[in-house]
């Protein structure tokens, strides 16, 4: 397929450790389109607040407003750049995970990242990874998929990811923390976690990466 041709935005939808980013990475590098990590915005906004001192209850509203307004994410080369940085690694800790389900429930935040995103979708070919990309931010995509896989398998691959960085955490604490998220995500009161009416589901357990990337592209091409 020449990207050029026709304007195509795939969006993906799932839990925490269903395999989307990787997917999508490898999705996009097939079609030579461009491959947005929205949580990454998510865990941008959560370092910064972490980093800053600010929390998400009421009190620290009007520093987290001033905050927004100085923020500026972008990316680049395959990174993500938080204010001119390259923040790539600081962002996948289980404290900036934890900090960017909590910043994803507030208005504000999700105000400044659904219309940051919805910009970096307008004119081009994209692939974007998220939570609400198909019933928020590309309602109208070309593509939707609704990426899953059991809490277990999917607290298998992050603990191992963790692991290979160096984090102590057990697999007992990874699962029980994706548990958590699940919960958080699906139920907040703006845009949660949820499968699009139209998207196709993908259920990834025991599945291998090269397997998903070509039932994806199949459609695709189709
Ligand atoms: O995909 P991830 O685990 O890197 O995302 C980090 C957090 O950001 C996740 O707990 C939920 C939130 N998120 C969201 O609310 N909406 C999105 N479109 C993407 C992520």
């Amino acid at each position: 397929m020449n990207a050029e041709e026709k304007i195509i935005r795939i969006a993906v939808d799932g839990p925490s450790g269903a395999g989307k980013s990787t997917i999508a990475k490898a999705v996009a590098a097939r079609l030579g389109i461009d491959y947005i990590d929205t949580g990454a915005m998510y865990r941008a906004v959560g370092y910064k607040m972490i980093n800053e001192g600010i929390s998400v209850s009421d009190k620290d509203e009007v520093r987290l407003r001033d905050m927004l307004a100085r923020t500026d994410i972008d990316f680049s080369g395959g990174s993500i750049i938080l204010d001119g940085k390259i923040i790539n690694d600081c962002i996948r800790t289980p404290e900036v995970s934890k900090m960017a389900s909590d910043c994803s429930a507030l208005p504000m935040v999700r105000e400044k990242l659904v219309e940051l995103q919805k910009n970096m979708a307008k004119s081009k070919s994209v692939i974007m990874d998220g939570r609400d990309i198909g019933t928020n931010v590309i309602k109208d995509a070309e593509y939707k998929f609704f990426m899953t896989a059991s809490a277990e398998e999917r607290a298998a691959r992050r603990y191992k990811e963790l692991a290979e960085k160096g984090d102590q955490s057990s697999y007992e604490q990874v699962l029980c923390d994706i548990k958590k998220r699940d919960e958080n995500d699906s139920t907040r009161k703006l845009n949660p976690l949820r499968q699009a009416d139209d998207a196709v589901l993908l259920d990834t357990t025991g599945m291998s990466i090269d397997e998903v990337v070509n039932h994806i592209l199949a459609e695709v091409k189709e």
